[in-house]
Order: structure tokens, then C-alpha cells, then sequence
């Protein structure tokens, strides 16, 4: 299973501080979420923020777009270092046509779906995703309460993964904790985003090791 910390809820004046100590823990990505004010009622952070983190990041960037018409910016987003590129379902007209403009610029292509979307909805671009980024709060703000039917969702979405054969693999985006982190995974999950467990925990490299043993509490 893969752990993405979110820079969401890290300390913007102490971003460097707060990557190397990604850095240095057990996570595998870093989670990065892009909010313009019109998807989602909030503004997170752009280009030169990215940027400034790709400078120091040792682990692949997992940005999450939470903007309108994404595709304007998939190679913007390239160059700024994005590794995969998650845009969302409900902003997307032509969504097959902007999964492959980002394979086509080298990222991994992901698709982000709000609590409301079904995931049947994904069928007929299943095999072009490699990753899902199932929203388990409203998207917008970290620190908020995961939403129960999450669970019913990934086991729906397991289901279509391997009735279409793709590789896909599904993440889980909002109010992950200690607590559901084990029933997450054992339900379907792939990867777990986690920003305010993480990052107002009292030691977050402790929590990103507990959150990666998960899988181990999933089994009993
Ligand atoms: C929410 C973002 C999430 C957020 C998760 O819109 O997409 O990635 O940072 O934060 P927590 O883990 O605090 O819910
Ligand atoms: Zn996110």
C-alpha cells in the first residue's frame, strides 16, 4: 500500500522543513492539491509553490487538481514537476481526451471523483486510468470528516476494476485517520492520502509509519 502525505496541512513557512521530513519517512508520494476558487471554495497554491517544492522532494508528486478545465494546464503542470495528474471528473467535458494529453506528457493520469459521482460512471475510461482519487470528504479544505460511504464505493469500484482487467489504483482523498486507515485498505483502498492526521499529530514521522503498517491491522 502507498502513503501520500498532503502538503495541504503542512507549515507554509517551514514547506523545506516539512518536505524533508517527508522525505526521510516511510510515505511513498507526495499529495499535492491545486484549489482555484471555483471548483472547490477555497485557493490553495500554484506554480511557483510546486516548484519550490520539487526542489527538494525525493518521492514522486501526486497533484491533485481541484480546478475548472484542467486540461489548459497539463503541461504546465509537467514542467513544474507533476509525476501524476489527477483532474476531476465533474470538471472535465472531454475526460478520455485529457487522460491522454497527460499520458502523452508522461504522468501517470488520474481521475478524482467528488462523494456524489458514482463510480460507474468511470467504466468506459477505466483502462486509461492508473489511478482513482476517490474523495471521501468534499473536496476544498483539509481536516474535515471522512464520509461512511466511502467504503461502499471502493468495494464497487474493486468490482468494475477487475471486471474491465485495469491495473487502476484506488486512493483515498479526506479524512483518513488511525482509525479507518486498516478497514480502508481491507475494503480496496491502494493509497492512502493523509494531511491533518499527519501533520497536527505530536510526531508525523510516527504517524505516516503507523498509517504504512495498516495494512498489518487490516489482517486481524
Ligand atoms: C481536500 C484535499 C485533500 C486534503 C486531505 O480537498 O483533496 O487532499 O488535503 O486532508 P485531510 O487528510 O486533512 O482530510
Ligand atoms: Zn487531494
Amino acid at each position: 500500500m502507498i502513503v501520500a502525505p498532503s502538503i495541504l496541512s503542512a507549515d507554509f513557512a517551514n514547506l523545506q522543513r516539512d518536505v524533508e521530513m517527508i522525505n526521510r519517512s516511510t510515505a511513498d508520494w507526495f499529495h499535492v492539491d491545486v484549489m482555484d476558487g471555483v471548483f472547490v471554495p477555497n485557493i490553495s497554491f500554484g506554480f511557483p509553490v510546486i516548484r519550490a517544492i520539487k526542489k527538494h522532494v525525493q518521492k514522486p508528486m501526486d497533484v491533485h487538481l481541484m480546478i475548472v478545465q484542467p486540461e489548459r494546464f497539463i503541461k504546465d503542470f509537467k514542467d513544474a514537476g507533476a509525476d501524476h495528474l489527477s483532474v476531476h471528473y465533474e470538471a472535465c467535458t472531454h475526460l478520455h481526451r485529457t487522460l491522454q494529453e497527460i499520458k502523452k506528457h508522461g504522468m501517470k493520469a488520474g481521475v478524482a471523483i467528488n462523494p456524489h459521482t458514482s463510480v460507474s460512471l468511470l467504466e468506459d475510461v477505466l483502462p486509461l486510468i492508473d489511478i482513482v482519487c476517490m474523495m471521501s470528504v468534499n473536496p476544498g479544505f483539509g481536516g474535515q470528516k471522512f464520509i461512511e460511504g466511502t467504503y461502499k464505493k471502493i468495494k464497487e469500484l474493486r468490482l468494475l476494476i477487475s471486471k474491465v482487467n485495469s491495473k487502476t489504483l484506488i486512493e483515498i482523498d479526506g479524512g483518513v485517520d488511525l482509525t479507518n486507515a486498516p478497514l480502508l485498505l481491507k475494503v480496496g483502498a491502494d493509497i492512502l492520502v493523509a494531511g491533518n492526521t499527519i501533520f497536527s499529530s505530536d510526531d508525523p514521522m510516527e504517524t505516516i509509519a503507523i498509517l504504512k503498517q495498516s495494512k498489518l491491522a487490516s489482517n486481524v
